[in-house]
């Protein structure tokens, strides 16, 4: 026992950088944990989840992770709360809060320092992740238990019908409800930001976009991001393949399109995913992290918008989970719940999309997973 201790140790001090083993510790260390917790300490897990969220964000309010993450030396308590302008104590046993699960480190008595833990939740981007989980989601997951008692357990699929309408007194859709709380959209779209633009695996791993793209000219129109948020992807493709011509196109609602990113050679389009594809004949319409927003009727009718525009050397490549039949980590499966209790929407298996595609008019040619701890895939379809 004292030698596992001791590699443990060694392990904490010097993690594993490649990903795959990183990977195989990180599950066997979650499947080790619940296998030495005593009943009481699951409960108390169990229990005191929405905590961690609750006190990360009056941390993140504080600036508690950012202290700690710029200082060079550990902080006492005292000192937190002075420059929080917070009363001492609150802030002290807030502190040793987040000590306790590990998101900040205690290095003695009421006095504390950066773990890695820290350093990620100081990130802006994380504090965006924290303040969407934290205001938008976590009302709707309130609201779930309720929702599911008075809907007989069905399945979400009711775009207008969803624990978001019920935790916002909204009769509109959450997307429709967002654009109206434009400090939420921004919130979000910097946490989608932050998110994707610090993923390493990307799908040009498993796609040959050079390949797709033979014989472009600067008038060829290559790349449709349908929905694209901030851009990331064009961005990606320029920086991936600065010296391939043609058109990249940057599609997503009028009001978000300003904000995204400004890259040379990047055209920006204001589009409504409801409306027909405006842009004719692309080589690839990519639309990622959209169809698992919506339900099957939405889904289809959004893809059935592109077809119409597609020409025969089109693709339509939908980046999106695909959950495994067996073993779906935690973080697609928390990806499924927030899209079910926020959106009526789904995360969805093989077959189901085999049978979307199928209803939409769609073949598929490609299906390849590129990023499997949240199961991120790439669906390369053409028109049947
Ligand atoms: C989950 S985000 C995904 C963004 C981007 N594809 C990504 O992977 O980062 C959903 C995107 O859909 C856009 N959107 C929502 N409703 C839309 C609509 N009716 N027309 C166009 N874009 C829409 C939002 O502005 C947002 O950028």
């Amino acid at each position: 026992m004292r030698d596992i201790l001791a590699q443990i140790e060694t392990l904490i001090e010097s993690p594993p950088q490649d990903p795959a083993e990183r990977l195989a510790l990180y599950n066997a260390a979650k499947k080790l944990l619940v296998a030495v917790e005593d009943p009481f300490e699951t409960i108390h897990r169990v229990n005191g989840s929405p905590m961690i969220l609750t006190f990360s964000w009056v941390a993140s309010n504080l600036g508690i992770f950012e202290k700690l993450a710029k200082s060079n030396t550990p902080l006492r308590g005292a000192s937190i709360a002075a420059s929080a302008k917070a009363d001492p104590e609150l802030t002290s046993r807030i502190l040793r809060f987040l000590a306790s699960h590990d998101l900040i480190a205690e290095t003695a008595e009421d006095t504390f320092t950066a773990n890695p833990v820290s350093h990620s939740l100081a990130r802006p981007g994380f504090r965006s992740g924290l303040s969407h989980s934290f205001n938008v989601l976590n009302p709707c997951l309130q609201a779930t238990p309720k929702f599911l008692e008075d809907t007989g357990y069905a399945n979400p699929t009711d775009v207008l019908h969803s624990p978001f309408q019920i935790a916002f007194q909204t009769d509109k859709p959450a997307f429709g409800w967002a654009v109206e709380h434009p400090e939420i959209m921004a919130n979000f779209q910097t946490w989608m930001r932050e998110w994707h633009d610090n993923t390493k695996a990307t799908w040009l791993d498993v796609f040959d976009f050079a390949a797709h793209a033979k014989g472009s000219t600067p008038e060829t129109l290559l790349f449709v991001d349908v929905a694209g948020g901030h851009g990331q992807q064009c961005a990606l493709l320029k920086m991936v393949h600065p010296q391939i011509p043609g058109r990249f196109v940057l599609e997503d609602l009028p009001s978000v399109v300003p904000h995204a990113k400004v890259v040379n050679g990047v055209e920006k389009l204001g589009f409504d995913l409801w409306a027909e594809q405006p842009l004719k004949g692309a080589r690839i319409y990519y639309i990622r992290n959209i169809l698992h927003d919506y339900p099957d009727d939405k889904a289809i009718a959004i893809i059935k918008n592109i077809l119409p525009a597609m020409s025969p050397d089109s693709l339509l490549i939908i980046d999106d989970g695909i959950i495994p039949k067996v073993g779906a980590t935690a973080t697609a499966t928390h990806i499924d719940m927030t899209m079910m209790s926020a959106l009526a929407a789904t995360e969805r298996t093989e077959r189901q999309w085999d049978a979307l595609l199928d209803k939409s008019g769609m073949k598929i040619i490609q299906k390849s997973t590129f990023e499997p701890s949240r199961a991120q895939s790439i669906i390369v379809a053409v028109p049947k």
